[in-house]
């Protein structure tokens, strides 16, 4: 069952081609903006968990700070290594707010 909540402003998102992190209901989250489209990751990296709303993006992907694993912005796809993933909150813009779905 959908539960969307806020997750941050829209002026508190991050620009095309950066990525921040930010919080709902105690849940981290990565607010990536790849081409001015925003998305929502898990912000725990699979690897040994690093921050990846402080890490970078690279091409499509969030590339995490600390040993630079890869993932879709969009799908949370692994880009590298590629059998690995991370999960991704469905967003929508609301106004001035940023929700995200967390299920
Ligand atoms: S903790 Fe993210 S790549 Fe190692």
């Amino acid at each position: 069952m959908a539960n969307w909540v806020r997750l941050c402003g829209v002026a508190e998102a991050p620009s095309a081609g950066e990525v921040r992190e930010a919080e709902a209901e105690g849940v981290a989250v990565c607010v990536a903006n790849v081409g001015g489209e925003l998305s929502a990751l898990d912000n725990v990296c699979p690897h040994r968990e690093g921050p990846l709303g402080q890490g970078w993006i690279e091409k499509d992907c969030v590339v995490c700070p600390w040993h630079s694993w890869m993932f879709h912005a969009k799908t949370g796809a692994g880009e590298f290594p590629a059998d690995q993933s991370v999960k991704v909150f469905p967003l929508r813009v609301e106004g001035e707010d940023v929700l995200i779905d967390l299920e």
